[in-house]
């Protein structure tokens, strides 16, 4: 079982990745978003001013999705918590001390 935060293959994967698009392709529930937003994490930490979009098919399906999960994976970390200026809760943005968004 991969404890809260743990990086998981999927992480590694996305994470190395060169390439302009990345598919991710598996099923329900096998942890692809929770590892592609680890990722995406990271990336908005290493680089100043970015502007990071998180898209779905609707509002409700984000808020019982990948922003349940961001909101997980912010709340089990300390590390995240101390790059995170703010997180606006009416319009759903981290906001990081680097200005990233
Ligand atoms: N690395 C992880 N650490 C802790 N919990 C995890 C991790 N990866 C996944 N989970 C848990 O498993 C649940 C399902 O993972 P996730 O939502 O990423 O699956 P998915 O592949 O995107 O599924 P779907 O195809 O339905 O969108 C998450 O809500 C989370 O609770
Ligand atoms: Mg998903």
């Amino acid at each position: 079982m991969i404890k809260d935060n743990e990086a998981s293959v999927l992480f590694r994967l996305n994470y190395a990745s060169k390439a302009q698009v990345v598919v991710n392709q598996g099923g329900t529930s096998s942890g692809k978003t929770y590892a592609i937003e680890q990722v995406l994490f990271c990336l908005a930490a290493q680089k100043e001013k970015q502007i990071i979009t998180v898209v779905g098919q609707d509002i409700p399906n984000l808020k019982a999705g990948a922003l349940r999960d961001a909101l997980t994976i912010y709340n089990n970390s300390a590390q995240l918590q101390a790059l995170i200026k703010n997180y606006n809760k009416t319009d759903r943005v981290f906001e990081f001390n680097n200005g990233t968004v």
